[in-house]
């Protein structure tokens, strides 16, 4: 097993209680169920209505959020490009930790650089990270305003605010791309459960239940 450990004299210890066979005590497998988009555009409010569908359904979930990680694990970093590629890093090591412990994991961070969505992908097996782009203009955005924060950077009282002073790079090829702005909560979470379903990660049965 190749390593980037910056620590030597560590070896990787194979568990005997493996992934497959964690998964086969659930209805569905693990996977990384990627929300990316600008601050505002719905990614915690779609992954949180996803998580309570999966759940009633039987599933075991857990939702990662920018804002939540932000006051612990990442509680160290900030809003620089620098800080913000770390900050992805991290979560994508973690959520590939749930991953293997076979529960579906919603991440729902802005994830601004292509480059380190990518990175997280080539973490995992091929199909086992779905990248949900919540498309939503950035004016929508800033008219919801729900947390003040557009009308702080406008003030110039926030820097390197995503979509005005810090980039957003729109995913090229997301698995799926959902009108987080002017579409209807239940209508965007029946389209992340039938791509999941498409996949193979859960089945028609837990859906239609
Ligand atoms: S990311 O760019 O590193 O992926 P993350 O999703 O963790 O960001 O955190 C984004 C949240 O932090 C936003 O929803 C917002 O509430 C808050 N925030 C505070 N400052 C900024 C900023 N400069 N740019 C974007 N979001 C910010």
């Amino acid at each position: 097993m190749t390593t980037n450990s910056a620590a030597s004299n560590v070896v990787w210890h194979n568990a005997t209680v493996t992934r497959a066979r964690r998964e086969s005590q659930n209805v569905h497998r693990g996977a990384i169920i990627w929300f990316t988009g600008l601050s505002g555009s719905g990614k915690s409010t779609l992954a949180h209505a996803v998580e309570e569908a999966l759940y009633q359904r039987g599933c075991h979930t857990f939702v990662l959020d920018g804002d939540n990680v932000r006051h612990g694990l990442c509680g160290d970093l900030g809003f620089s490009a620098e800080d913000r590629v770390e900050n992805i890093r991290r979560i994508g090591e973690m959520a590939k930790l749930f991953m293997e412990a076979g529960v579906i994991v919603l991440t729902a961070f802005i994830s601004p650089y292509r480059a380190d969505r990518k990175k997280v992908r080539g973490l995992v097996e091929h199909g086992d990270f779905i990248e949900i782009y919540c498309d939503t203009s950035i004016d929508i955005c800033e008219s919801r305003d729900v947390k003040g924060l557009y009308k702080k950077a406008r003030a110039g009282q926030i820097s390197e605010f995503t979509g005005i002073t810090s980039p957003y790079e729109i995913p090229e090829k997301p698995e799926l791309d959902v009108n987080t702005g002017t579409g209807e909560l239940n209508s965007c979470v029946q389209q992340v459960l039938t791509e999941m379903t498409q996949r193979g990660i859960i089945n028609n049965i837990s859906v239609n239940v």
